[in-house]
């Protein structure tokens, strides 16, 4: 094939004849002239075909070509400004074409379609602009994680999905058979990035998690990714300084790298280039008189926050807000109680701007091992399960601490969607195990 380009690289080609490899996702004409819109996987392009250079036959079968048909074609790259795409600004004249096949009658048009309707066709749906904008963005997110973690000395270890015990609470556990023994999958990495600290005192994992949740909101999914850094030394205070320069730098890389993306999903990014450190830090107590003073009178100290609750408080701030020092009775068993405040435990939450709800949660742990027992069997534990969480105490104990950074809610707040089932490819959800 001569001068092979994918489109987003055709503004370097102008006044060259190349060669486009993609789908058709628009068609219109007016008289001896036809223009096509083309898709590959970098981009959209006019292509025009123009009557009297074209053979009359491939003339003919263009102008009746179905959407999503599969073409190669050949031909001039102009800049014209008015031209549509992605990027706009180029358009490509059709000097030759082959048709790779032509597509049955596609059943997603530019008619409205119902939530359901695009779910069950995600296997298609992906290929609209806009879904291909979001795992862009998504995939730029993943990058600038690795990227900031990479070259921050923390050492990428990955944990297992196939566990014996429940990392955070039992009630959302999927249970399977190993051989005949139970066996769970993962909710999270950290009980055993909390090993790898004691070996490499920086590190993370990166990869899906699952939770059984029987709820049905527009920010929990079955299955998400999660990227959970733990390190040796660092206490809640510090924990903090690390998380806000970790999410500043997502926010601004996706700005910086993203903007044609952002620009197809309508992103008003005015919020988000005010994502940098610091983020204000506010206490558990003192969210709750927020509460108090901002129409939820009722609220009771000790309770979790609800979607409304923790928008409300977002709302009170520019940037993200971290809120800390949660009620130990309604965190995980492994979080450090305050010393001389046992109700209340060293946790942090971090809260998007703009109602996207929670996209960290972390704390510092438990180092003691008699507390931690103690805990475990206050949780009513099976203790054998976690005998190797209780040796990390035994050998060289230090305060430690790390966090849990939900990809989908990261992506639904960046990307400005109001529910997480556009931020993965394949969502599951509870009712939704299909495609
Ligand atoms: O707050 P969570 O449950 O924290 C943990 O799992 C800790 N073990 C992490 C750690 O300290 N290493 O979950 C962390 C984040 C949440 O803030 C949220 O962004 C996301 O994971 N998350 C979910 N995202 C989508 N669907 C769900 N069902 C989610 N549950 C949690
Ligand atoms: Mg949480």
């Amino acid at each position: 094939m001569e001068n092979l380009i994918r489109i987003e690289n055709a503004k370097d080609h102008v006044g060259e004849t190349v060669t486009i490899r993609g789908w058709l996702t628009l068609k219109t004409g007016k008289g001896k002239l036809l223009f096509l819109r083309v898709r590959d996987g970098s981009g959209i392009i006019q292509a025009v075909a123009f009557k009297p250079d074209l053979d009359p036959e491939l003339f003919q079968k263009l102008k009746h070509l179905p959407l999503e048909s599969s073409f190669i074609i050949e031909g001039e790259v102009r800049a014209d400004e008015r031209a549509p795409g992605i990027p706009g600004g180029y358009e490509i004249g059709i000097k030759d074409a082959r048709i790779v096949q032509e597509a049955e009658e596609y059943p997603i048009g530019p008619k409205e379609h119902g939530v359901e309707f695009l779910m069950d066709h995600r296997h298609l749906w992906l290929r609209s602009r806009r879904q291909w904008a979001i795992m862009r963005v998504r995939a730029e997110i993943i990058r600038a994680i690795r990227d900031w973690l990479d070259s921050n000395g923390y050492l990428n270890v990955d944990n297992p999905i196939l566990t014996p015990s429940a990392a955070e609470g039992t009630t959302t556990l999927f249970k399977t058979d190993y051989f005949g023994e139970p066996a769970y999958l993962s909710q999270s990495g950290q009980l055993y990035n909390e090993a790898n600290i004691f070996a490499f005192e920086k590190v993370y994992c990166f990869g899906p998690t699952f939770r059984a949740e029987k709820s049905k909101t527009r920010r929990h999914l079955m299955e998400f990714w999660m990227v959970e850094p733990e390190m040796a030394w660092v206490q809640l205070d510090e924990l903090m300084d690390i998380e806000e320069q970790f999410v500043s730098y997502i926010v601004q890389r996706v700005l910086k790298n993203k903007a044609e993306e952002l620009k197809v999903l309508g992103r008003d990014t005015s919020r988000l280039e005010k994502v940098v450190p610091p983020f204000p830090r506010i206490s558990y107590d003192e969210a709750v008189e927020l509460l108090h003073e901002g129409g939820f009178p009722d609220f009771q100290w000790g309770d979790d926050f609800g979607s409304p609750h923790e928008t409300y408080i977002a709302e009170q701030f520019e940037k993200p807000v971290f809120v800390h020092h949660y009620p130990t009775e309604s965190k995980a068993f492994y979080m450090e109680p305050e010393p001389g405040r046992p109700e209340v435990c060293r946790s942090v939450d971090l809260l998007a701007p703009e109602g996207y709800g929670e996209i960290t949660g972390g704390s510092e742990r438990m180092s003691d091992p008699e507390k931690l027992l103690a805990s475990i069997r206050k949780h009513n534990l099976p203790e054998d399960a976690y005998k190797w969480y209780l040796d990390l105490r035994r050998y060289g104990s230090v305060p430690h601490s790390g966090f849990g950074l939900g990809v989908e809610r990261t992506v639904a707040w960046i990307c400005g969607l109001d529910h997480v089932r556009e931020t993965i490819a394949y969502p599951r959800m509870l009712n939704r195990l299909y495609p």
